[in-house]
């Protein structure tokens, strides 16, 4: 039995790079996945493949920035899955420039993404990890950020 056998796992950037791999391996592990992306035709067609090989595995087209799409992420994901039990706060952008070359409007947008967006997120499923607490049968929601905003929040719920 995988180490996250039935649990189910949403993971925003999950249609490439770090977001998918991570898919790939929670998978292997049991995992019924939630894969949020802006990039629709790679979310789906990642989608696809996981199906294809038996995985439990659902695509949100979704801006992480964006209040109602993020409540939207785990209105389906309830209604697919049933409940949340980790969250991979992982979309973002990461663009290398010299201070001076940045636009303001750039800065913004990665401001916007990199912590509101990761902000969006984890309010919503610690929200949906609290209603479910008393409920489930487990204690623990996890939602974990890697990257420039390093946080790992767990939270107990029972
Ligand atoms: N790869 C690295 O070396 C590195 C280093 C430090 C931090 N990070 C961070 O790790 C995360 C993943 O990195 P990666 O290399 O896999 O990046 P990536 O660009 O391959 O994947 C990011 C995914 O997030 C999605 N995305 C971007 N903005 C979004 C939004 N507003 N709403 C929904 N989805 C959105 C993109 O469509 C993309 O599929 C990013 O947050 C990145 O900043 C990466």
């Amino acid at each position: 039995m995988g180490k996250l056998q039935n649990k189910v796992a949403v993971i925003t950037g999950g249609a490439s790079g770090i977001g998918a791999a991570t898919a790939r391996l929670f998978v292997s592990e049991g995992a019924k996945v939630v894969l949020v992306d802006l990039n629709e035709e790679k979310g789906k067609a990642f989608e696809s493949e996981l199906k294809a090989l038996d995985a439990d595995a659902l695509f949100v087209k979704a801006n992480i920035t964006n209040e109602e799409e993020v409540a939207h992420i785990f209105k389906q994901t309830i209604e697919a899955f049933g409940k949340v039990d980790v969250v991979f706060n992982n979309a973002g952008i990461g663009r290398v420039h010299s201070s001076h070359d940045l636009a303001y409007s750039e800065w913004r947008n990665t401001v916007n993404v990199d912590l509101d967006g990761v902000f969006l997120v984890a309010r919503e499923a610690i929200r949906e990890m609290l209603k479910a607490g008393g409920g489930h049968d487990r204690k623990y929601g996890v939602d974990v950020r890697l990257g420039r905003v390093a946080r790992i929040g767990c939270l107990q719920c029972g």
